[in-house]
Parts: structure tokens; sequence; C-alpha cells
């Protein structure tokens, strides 16, 4: 019924080189997936990536895009300058945005309402801090989060974008949830988006990734769970055996 999306988060990774190398290697290996395969990738390896998997069953991303249009915003990117470059998806609200960047839940609800305008597909990071787990408060961040990032955004959009359940604690450090605490935890947002909009659009529409070191190792279980769609993934993406191992386990 939701059709699993696997999406590498290139992150701050890849020369015009080595997106060449890597892509090379990995379009063969992916050729065949069942799930949906998205490359989300630096913006100089935008031509680059958009380039060599035309006619393949990858699909391209990119890691951010602005709110405004265009305008006196140095270092930004617009949604028009991505959809010239033929990207599909675009990651917004990632934890790294978020602790870094100065992203706040306002700012990640401005991007998704652009892009969605525009026509691109957000995939949304939500997730707690490990502070935030300590202190009993996932349920608390993510209704949040999730609630807020989706402000003003009407019914349709639900099966144009994706939401990342993205435990800070587990991005990049080898610490995953057990596939157990990501797809109860996943069930809170599910259950979030239910009472935003509808059950029946929350069941079937809304597609939900896992993210946080997911690899070839630990992916099988994570996504044998009912409410995991599919994985957002950093590392593990950076390197084709593994990513394109992690995309076989998801069918
Ligand atoms: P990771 O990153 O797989 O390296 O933990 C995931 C992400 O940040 O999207």
């Amino acid at each position: 019924m939701r059709r699993p999306i696997i999406a590498g988060n290139w992150k701050m990774n890849n020369t015009k080189q080595q997106t060449k190398e890597l892509l090379t290697d990995l379009i063969p290996l992916v050729a065949d997936a069942e799930a949906e395969v998205v490359i989300c990738v630096p913006y100089t390896s935008l031509w680059q990536a958009g380039d060599m998997i035309r006619g393949t069953n990858i699909k391209l991303g990119a890691e951010n895009v602005h709110w405004a249009d265009k305008g006196a915003f140095t270092g930004e990117i617009s949604a028009d300058m991505l959809l010239e470059q033929g990207v599909e998806y675009v990651v917004i609200g990632h934890s790294e945005r978020r602790q870094y960047f100065g992203e706040t839940d306002q700012t990640v609800n401005a991007r998704v309402k652009t892009a969605l305008a525009k026509g691109l597909k957000p995939i949304i990071c939500v997730g707690e801090t490990l502070e935030e787990r300590e202190g009993g408060k996932v349920e608390e961040v993510l209704v949040r989060q999730t609630t807020e990032a989706l402000k003003d955004v009407d019914k349709d959009a639900l099966d144009k974008l994706v939401i990342a359940y993205e435990p800070v604690w587990a991005i990049g450090t080898g610490k995953t949830a057990t596939a157990q605490d990501a797809n109860d935890t996943i069930a809170i947002i599910r259950d979030t988006v239910a009472k935003l909009y509808c059950e029946k659009c929350a069941q079937e529409k809304l597609r939900i990734q896992y993210g946080g070191s997911m690899n070839p190792k630990n992916a099988k279980e994570l996504m044998a769970m009912p409410q995991i769609d599919g994985g957002l993934i950093g590392g593990a993406s950076l390197k084709a055996a593994d990513f394109s191992q992690v995309v076989k386990y998801n069918g």
C-alpha cells in the first residue's frame, strides 16, 4: 500500500569526481529495486548526478531549499534552481540544520510549504535528542515538530511528502533505535498526522522513514516493521555496496 522509499543523504560529501565514481557503481546495483530509490546530494553534485541517473530508477534529491522565490539570501538556494537541475525530492529540517544552522520548526514549515507549492517533494526530518529522550519528552517533541512542519499544509500533499524519523542520538553514532522502538515511535508520528488530517490518509498516503545509523546489518530488521516505510541513509549511502544492500532489504 505504501511503497518504501530509500533515500541516501550524502551530506557534505563527494566532489564531482567522487559522485561519478559512486554512481557508476551504484546505478547497476539498484536497477531492479522495488523500493523507490533517491539520492540527496550536495548542490555541486546535482548536475553530475542528474546527468548520470537520467533514464534510471534513481531519483534526484537536494539537501535543503529556501522558502523565498529569490532575493538577498546569500548562500541559500531556491526551489526553481533545484527544479532546473531535475530535483524531485528535498530534505528539510535535518537535525544537523536544526543543531548547527538555526533551523526552527517555523523555518521548516516555511520551506515545506514553498517546496510543495513548487512541486518538490519534501523529506521532513523529525527526531528527539538524547536529552529529550532521557527526559521522557519523545512524544512531546515529535508531536510538536510534526504539527509545526505541517502547519497550513493541505491534506492532498500527504502523498507528496515523506517524514523521516531520525532520533538525533542515532545519527552517525552507530547507535540505532531497536526496530521495535523505531516502529512504536513512528506510530506516534503517524497518529499525530491522523489527528491532524484523517486516519485513512495517515495510514494509506503518508510514508515515514527511519533514519540514524541504518546499514546493511540492521536494515532488514528495521524494514520488516509495519510502520517503517524505508530509510534515510547517511554514512551507508556513501558506499555503493552498502547502500544497494539496504535498498534490497526494502523489497
Ligand atoms: P547516518 O545519517 O545514517 O549516518 O546516521 C542519517 C541521516 O542523518 O540522515
